[in-house]
């Protein structure tokens, strides 16, 4: 049984995007530019924002981060977004979901210009994807194309089973791999909150990817032998140890390893591997639409 160790990958890569962006400064133009608007003060918003940031600033980008009351009216937040939108400065910016329930997130993705939507998130840069014409693609699904193509897993002509259907990963993810890009032309299952008997599906999956948020929901008796698992959850269970909780995702590690041929940990699997493939949109966004403003 492999780890894939997406720590390790990510600051592989990480190394290759602060080489590009000396490379760009060298040539006497200004760094990419990311910035990210944070509403409240949820903490695992505010990790998350805090890690982008450091990833950013860690390759040289420049990074900026709005941190906004928790009862920013919508008004507002649209107001920052239109204002980044026209900045010539900032090459790429994200919105950290989930908003507070009085803001309308399908409004508020819809205003950021697709051109600078590094998540990949506005209805238009996902109607490319689907097109196969894609620009920006979701963070954590890129995330894990890399993690697979950089641990030498071919996905073509296997069965991925994806469990989860989220905008964000599950969605995005089953249409990458099922279309017919240099690493797609897999043959996709998506499994979710309605599916009757999912093992029978789990048990079929050469590559199973996991993004449902239920702690340790696939156990060592769902899966068969030699299967990839690529686990997106991340879950803080409390316990009597010192620190009080300990981190799993949504596949019984314990169980699932003694089957699987690779398998991705929790924490350092697919978590690291989302931030870095938000610096790639950036510097796509910079070297495709931002440059030379
Ligand atoms: N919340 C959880 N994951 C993400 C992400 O990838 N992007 C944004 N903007 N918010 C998130």
């Amino acid at each position: 049984m492999q780890i894939i160790d997406g720590k390790k990958i990510s600051s592989e890569i990480k190394k290759e995007f602060a080489q590009r962006c000396a490379g760009i400064i060298d040539c006497g133009e200004r760094a990419p530019h990311i910035a990210a608007i944070l509403v409240g003060t949820d903490p695992a918003s505010q990790s998350y924002v805090n890690s982008k940031e450091k990833a950013a600033k860690s390759v040289g980008f420049t990074s900026t981060v709005y941190k906004l009351d928790e009862k920013t009216t919508e008004k507002q937040l649209i107001e920052l977004i239109d204002f980044l939108n026209e900045d010539d400065e900032v090459d790429g910016f994200i919105v950290q979901l989930p908003l507070p329930k009085h803001i309308n997130t399908d409004k508020v993705i819809n205003r950021i210009n697709p051109k600078k939507d590094v998540d990949g998130f506005h209805p238009h840069n996902l109607g490319l994807m689907v097109t196969g014409d894609g620009v920006f693609f979701p963070a954590t699904p890129l995330g894990i194309i890399k993690l697979l193509k950089r641990s030498g897993i071919e996905v073509e002509g296997k069965h991925c089973v994806v469990v989860g259907r989220s905008n964000i990963v599950g969605t995005p993810i089953s249409i990458m791999l099922s279309r017919n890009f240099e690493y797609g032309n897999a043959t996709v299952t998506i499994c979710h909150s309605k599916t009757k008997n999912l093992e029978f599906y789990t048990k079929q999956a050469d590559i199973l990817i996991v993004a449902v948020g239920k702690p340790e929901l696939i156990k060592g008796d769902m899966v068969k032998e030699g299967v990839v698992v690529i686990d997106v959850g991340i879950h803080r269970i409390p316990d009597d140890s010192e620190k009080g909780y300990h981190i799993t995702g949504d596949v019984d590690f314990k169980e699932v390893s003694k089957k699987a041929s690779h398998i991705t940990p929790v924490p350092g699997g697919v978590g690291p591997m989302t931030i870095v493939s938000l610096l790639q949109n950036t510097l796509t966004a910079y070297e495709k639409f931002g440059k030379n403003k």
